[in-house]
């Protein structure tokens, strides 16, 4: 598929049949995280991949918009240092984002849940062990899709200025 179309194809995926995922599939979105940019190159991140259906009970039961983990065969949470990259929070983004799409591609269903800042990051990272100076980003939540939803996007012509801001 052309790459525009596997992005605009892509949805958050909350719904999943309960296939296992092989693990060739889990590598191949893993490396698709590791080619993330970065900035400099640090690569600030480490992926935990959620298998136990306890991690994923009790993350589910600690992040507010991600009961849906339990529902799904895997997760994949994205974890960053933030002395390791001067835009530790991009760079998580970028390799997030960077699975999704793989995912996507193979067929698979996933959804970006947002861990950053949140209410329950310090709560989501004692279950997951991750050191009190890296933060959690992400928890990816991932599976055959069990679900078609729809989605929409601003027009093109609302958000894009031409040379200066405000100049259309
Ligand atoms: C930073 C970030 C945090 C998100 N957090 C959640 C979340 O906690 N729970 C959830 O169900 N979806 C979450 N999403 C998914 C968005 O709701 C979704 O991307 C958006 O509604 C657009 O839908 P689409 O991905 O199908 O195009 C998050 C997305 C991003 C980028």
């Amino acid at each position: 598929m052309d790459i525009l179309e596997l992005i605009k194809t892509r949805r958050s995926i909350r719904k999943y049949k309960q296939d296992p995922i092989p693990e060739e599939e889990i590598n191949k979105i893993l490396e698709a995280g590791r080619w993330a940019p970065s900035a400099s190159n640090r690569q600030p991140w480490s992926f935990i991949v959620l298998r136990s259906e306890e991690t994923k009970r009790k993350l589910a039961e600690t992040l507010t918009w991600g009961g849906f983990l339990s529902q799904a065969p895997l997760g994949i949470a994205v974890v960053i240092n933030p002395r390791a990259s001067n835009h530790p929070v991009e760079d998580g983004a970028a390799a997030t984002q960077n699975m999704l799409l793989e995912a996507h591609s193979l067929g698979l269903g996933a959804c970006w849940i947002g861990a950053y800042g949140s209410v329950n990051e310090e709560s989501a990272k004692d279950i997951l062990n991750v050191p009190d100076d890296e933060r959690l980003l992400s928890v990816i939540v991932i599976g055959r899709p069990a679900e078609s939803p729809q989605s929409t996007r601003r027009k093109l012509d609302e958000i894009t200025f031409s040379d200066r801001y405000g100049r259309r």
